[in-house]
């Protein structure tokens, strides 16, 4: 059987406030195999986002061990872990987060910028991403010039430029339109059909629905597990 992508074990995080430490998530297990496409679904503060925030190694947990692609992710120091990062995860967020001064090609291209590719591959990398969410045609666009959906279509070629195993996505529907949202859904399910693995949080069960496996929390725990039943 092949290795998990993700394995956490007891995974922790407790946010200091003012009133102390905030227990967010309390020591969580869980595994996901490549190929999987997760659905993470919860009432407003269950530590979705806490835990997404932890497996795209933007928080360090308070407790437990996480392994990414089976390598631990603690041990790395922070030249390997922003290498094991960029070679496996790519994001996409509610906002978008689009730099509205780049045109679309040189946003979807950035993080190349970082992996240090020449100018001619990042284009080239940046047009065929592009083409694949159908937006070929906007590269010299500006964001401020296209929709909110075709907005979050970028933000998704942008994380796929590196070429991820995985794709973390928070609430990537949450400013979406309900036809919108089919769309960018259907956008996932053919890049979890090319063998991407794909965890993304959800408040609603129709997007929830398209994902093959849905995880449920409840007060920084995870309380359900289950695969999605086929549609009737
Ligand atoms: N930086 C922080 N400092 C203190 N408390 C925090 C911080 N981030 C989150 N929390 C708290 O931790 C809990 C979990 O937050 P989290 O953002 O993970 O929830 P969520 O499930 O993503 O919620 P939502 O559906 O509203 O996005 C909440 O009670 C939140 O207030
Ligand atoms: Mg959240």
């Amino acid at each position: 059987m092949s290795e998990a992508v993700i394995r956490v074990v007891g995974l922790g995080k407790s946010y200091v406030t003012a009133a102390g430490l905030f227990p967010a998530l309390k020591g969580v297990d869980l595994e996901i195999r490549p190929g999987e496409y997760i659905a993470i679904m919860g009432p407003s503060g269950s530590g979705k986002s806490t835990f997404m925030n932890l497996l795209g190694c933007l928080d360090t947990p308070s407790l437990g061990e996480y392994w990414l692609d089976g390598q631990n992710v603690a041990q790395l120091d922070n030249d390997a872990l922003a290498r094991l990062r960029n070679r496996t995860l790519g994001f996409v967020f509610q906002g978008f987060n689009l730099l509205p001064r780049m045109s679309l090609q040189d946003n979807v291209a950035l993080p190349l910028v970082y992996a240090g590719a020449d100018k001619e591959t990042r284009r080239r990398a940046a047009r065929e991403l592009l083409a694949k969410v159908g937006l070929g045609q906007y590269a010299e666009s500006l964001p401020n010039r296209i929709s909110g959906g075709q907005q979050q279509r970028v933000a998704i070629a942008r994380a796929l430029v590196n070429q991820p195993r995985l794709i973390l996505a928070d609430e990537p529907t949450g400013n979406l339109d309900s036809h919108t949202s089919e769309e960018i859904m259907r956008l996932f399910g053919e890049l979890n059909a090319e063998g991407i693995t794909i965890v993304l949080v959800t408040h609603e069960p129709d997007i929830a629905r398209h994902a093959k496996r849905q995880v449920r929390f409840l007060d920084g725990e995870i309380v359900d597990d289950h695969l999605t039943e086929p549609a009737p």
